[in-house]
């Protein structure tokens, strides 16, 4: 054979290979594997190498506080639906109505649903994506809006702020979640990649509290988790946590397999770089606030003083 024409071949099949190896969670990845593990999506999908990558680990005491981070409406999130549920080979996503909507939050806007998912550990490991003060919790639960009047993903990738993401950890608790057993049973019906189902009669509103609940929150311009990586993620890290007792847990993590067949278990990405981007803080809740207001006009009434008051 010409060497030039081997040369040819090889580029080709490098190419080749390029284009149809899968990427993959580290814990799928070994070395005779062709997928590719978080370290090497970037060689794919360029913008997962990018400067406002996710998720990150929120550092407490450096975040600011933004007085602007006001609370949000949640639209349509107590409508019962029966909504679909899909293996896609790297995770679950539970698809949700364009009726389920979001506004406030400081947003740009009004975000329709999209769908949430989780992320998880497995055999009692932690497998949250986001950490506090390095801290890894249990689960996580994502659900991703796009922002009006977008269609897709791909038109919103373009925007700083086409995507919402609020994101929720789970902390380990003794009592069930009572509304979590439909999800579970639901990944129970999708075991492998391609699979569906649908929970009947489904309200987001059983799953996350209300938003009157949730003043509380980081917020910080960020990533899609997954390849392709897009930098278009208004990221909301809410303070409260959901609850999960570990049989829950156990149940949710055993149940599904990678479109390899694998296990499906430890389901996130590594922590990213914060590249000089600021974690900002809601203010700390009205209700606290207006306590500790009460508390300094009591506390001037019995002492006679009026110059802690504002
Ligand atoms: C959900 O499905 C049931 C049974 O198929 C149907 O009767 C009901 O109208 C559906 N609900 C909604 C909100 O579409
Ligand atoms: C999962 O299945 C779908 C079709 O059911 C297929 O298009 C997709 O490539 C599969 N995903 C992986 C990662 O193999
Ligand atoms: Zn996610």
């Amino acid at each position: 054979m010409d060497f030039s024409v081997y040369l040819l071949t090889l580029t080709l099949l490098s190419l080749l290979s390029q284009c149809t190896a899968q990427w993959c969670y580290q814990n799928q990845y070994s070395c005779d594997d062709t997928c590719r593990d978080p370290t090497r999506w970037a060689a794919q999908f360029p913008s997962c190498g990018g400067l406002r990558q996710s998720p990150i680990n929120i550092v407490t005491h450096k975040v600011h506080v933004n007085s602007a981070l006001q609370p949000f409406d949640f639209i349509g999130h107590t409508n019962t639906n029966n909504i679909t549920v899909q293996n896609k080979g790297h995770s679950a996503h539970f698809l949700l109505p364009q009726s389920v909507r979001l506004s406030g939050g400081a947003l740009p806007g009004l975000y329709k649903a999209d769908q949430f998912h989780f992320h998880w550990g497995g055999n009692g490991r932690p497998g949250s994506e986001h950490t506090i003060d390095g801290e890894r919790f249990p689960m996580e639960l994502h659900i991703v809006h796009i922002k009006e009047p977008y269609g897709s993903l791909a038109e919103a990738e373009h925007d700083m702020a086409g995507i919402a993401l609020l994101a929720f950890l789970f902390e380990e608790t003794t009592d069930d979640h009572p509304h979590l057993d439909a999800v579970i049973a639901a990944l129970g019906r999708v075991q492998n990649n391609g699979s569906s189902t649908v929970i009947p009669n489904f309200r987001l509103s059983e799953i996350i509290p209300a938003a009157k609940e949730l003043h509380n929150y980081y917020r910080y311009v960020g990533s899609m988790t997954t390849p392709g990586c897009e930098q278009a993620v208004a990221w909301t890290v809410f303070h409260k946590t959901l609850s999960i007792s570990s049989r829950q847990l156990d149940a949710i993590t055993r149940q599904c397999r990678f479109w390899t067949g694998q296990p499906m278990t430890d389901i996130f990405r590594p922590t990213q770089p914060l590249d000089g981007r600021v974690v900002y803080r809601s203010k700390a809740s009205t209700a606290l606030t207006s306590v500790i207001h009460l508390l300094a006009c009591v506390f001037s009434v019995v002492f006679g003083t009026t110059d802690l008051i504002n």
